[in-house]
């Protein structure tokens, strides 16, 4: 968890013995020159950067040994040309400086929203998760970070960045525990132990809840495991409000692909499909805890997708809360049942907005690789989780919802089937098509549905390459930001 101190000021501080100062290094097309206050960049003048190896490459790391003392460099390119640039230079500079105790960030910003993305960057990579390491890997010695900004930084803001990050941590922590660790009711106990915030009530429905209200979509999914599935709703009611936002989550503790099994190289990395649900439940607290004026109900569809002799089986019908009935063809496409429900519940409050978001589909890694997510929806909700993200910098992708795919999901025997086998073709988007008949109408006498945005991050829920810019290895966190964005400018901010 992040326990930096993040400080901005605009004099560069006395040197001291466990404190590095980080300059950056400029290329043009003539030369290479370090960018920082006068004072800072007075020291290295004559160096011979070629020659101390030090590169001005973007995010390249360097020290050179000046008077005695020891200077950081990191490269930045032409120039920090935007405010995510500066996010992801934070993100070097955070992951590169771990051993000293005390760092001195001085680049001759442009801005004060690259100030602030610089030091988000930075408290984004404070995290490791080595609870199941019998000894710690790394020693993270990283607890004071001063950035050099003439512009002025209220504390509010610094606020802000640390429950952004600490959200993002408590997302990692979630995602990257394991399944045996981490059933529905232990997701569910995190998450409440979260939630001491003013305005925050949390509901944990369990397997009699869930029949009461009809959440045959989560109840189904869930009867194959021994640790039944829940329903985690947390409402946010601030003192004044000016919109509703829902959230849904994917919780697929554990997907094994139940009766159709998952063969190992897919089932390594399932005990990721909750990634969903811990981010919008996250997001919420985090909305609470900035005190935002706008109501969240968030509800986190959580289930264990196993096999057993009580498991869905392929062809079963079920009828789902609101009506329609499902011909689950295929047992592994089960988010898309858990969400139903989510989406049916959210809907009957008839929100300003709602936005769900899951690990959905193999497709949209297939069609996006495994940074953007995909990004669907009706009404004015795609738009407003584009403008969102535009402002965090998180990477999503607009994809169409095509009406001709309906054909695809419908059953001979019931409305719908989730998926139709030896049919790959627009996998992302068919999900996206099948979520959206549980996504309700704006009234009763109309045909638009309610504003919606479905985020697929299969893609980028997850890590398994190398680290870069502000992600790290392993569960990523990534959209609880651009929750948070959406709430904010949902309430005007
Ligand atoms: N949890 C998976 C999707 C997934 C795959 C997430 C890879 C992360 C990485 C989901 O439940 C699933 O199995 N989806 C099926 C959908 C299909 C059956 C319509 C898939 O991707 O094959
Ligand atoms: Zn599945
Ligand atoms: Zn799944």
């Amino acid at each position: 968890m992040t326990s930096i101190k993040l400080t901005a000021t605009a004099k560069l501080p006395v040197a001291k013995a466990d404190t590095i100062v980080i300059n950056a290094l400029a290329s043009s097309a003539k030369s290479v020159k370090a960018l920082g206050s006068p004072a800072s960049i007075e020291k290295l003048a004559g160096l011979n950067f070629k020659l101390l190896g030090a590169s001005a490459k973007s995010e390249a790391i360097s020290r050179v040994s000046v008077d005695g003392g020891v200077v950081g460099l990191v490269g930045v390119g032409a120039a920090i040309s935007s405010d995510q640039h500066a996010r992801e230079i934070g993100g070097a500079i955070g992951r590169a400086f771990t051993d000293v105790k005390s760092i001195v960030v001085d680049l001759a910003l442009a801005s004060e929203s690259q100030t602030l993305a610089l030091l988000e960057g930075i408290a984004l990579v404070q995290y490791s998760f080595d609870r199941y390491k019998s000894a710690p890997q790394e020693r993270r010695a990283l607890s004071n970070v001063t950035v050099i900004s003439p512009f002025a930084i209220s504390p509010k803001a610094i606020e802000r960045i640390q429950v952004l990050s600490t959200a993002v941590d408590s997302v990692r922590d979630l995602v990257n525990t394991p399944a045996n660790d981490l059933t529905p009711q232990l997701l569910a106990e995190q998450i409440k132990a979260q939630a001491k915030i003013p305005g925050v009530v949390v509901e944990i429905w369990d397997e009699k809840r869930l029949a009461k209200e009809n959440c045959v979509g989560i109840l189904s999914v869930g009867k194959g495991s021994i640790h039944p599935p829940r329903l985690i709703k947390i409402t946010y009611t601030p003192k004044v409000s000016t919109a509703h936002l829902a959230l849904v989550g994917k919780g697929i503790t554990f997907d094994t692909g139940g009766l159709n099994l998952k063969p190992i190289a897919g089932m390594i990395g399932m005990k990721y499909d909750m990634a969903g649900s811990a981010t919008i439940g996250v997001a919420a607290l985090a909305i609470a805890k900035l005190g935002l004026p706008i109501k969240v109900t968030a509800f986190m569809c959580v289930a264990e997708n196993m096999v057993s002799g009580a498991a869905l089986k392929p062809t079963d019908v079920i009828k789902m809360r609101n009506g329609k009935t499902v011909e689950v063809t295929n047992p592994d496409a089960e988010g898309r049942l858990v969400l139903a429900d989510g989406l049916s519940l959210a809907s009957d409050l008839k929100p300003d907005l709602i936005v769900d978001v899951a690990t959905l589909t193999g497709a949209a890694r297939v069609a996006l690789g495994n940074r953007y997510a995909g990004l669907m929806g009706a009404g004015n909700g795609t738009q407003a989780v584009i403008d969102a993200a535009h402002d965090t910098s998180e990477l999503l992708w607009a994809m169409p919802l095509p009406e001709e795919l309906t054909e695809v999901i419908k059953s001979d025997i019931a409305d719908l089937m989730n998926s139709r086998i030896g049919n790959p073709s627009g996998g992302m988007l068919v999900g996206g098509l099948f979520l959206r008949e549980f996504v309700g109408k704006k009234s009763a006498s109309s045909d638009e549905y309610l504003n919606w945005a479905h985020i697929d991050f299969a893609t980028s829920a997850n890590n398994d390459l190398a680290a870069y810019g502000h992600t790290l290895k392993g569960a990523t966190g990534a959209m609880v930001r651009t929750l948070v964005r959406v709430a904010e400018r949902l309430s005007g901010k």
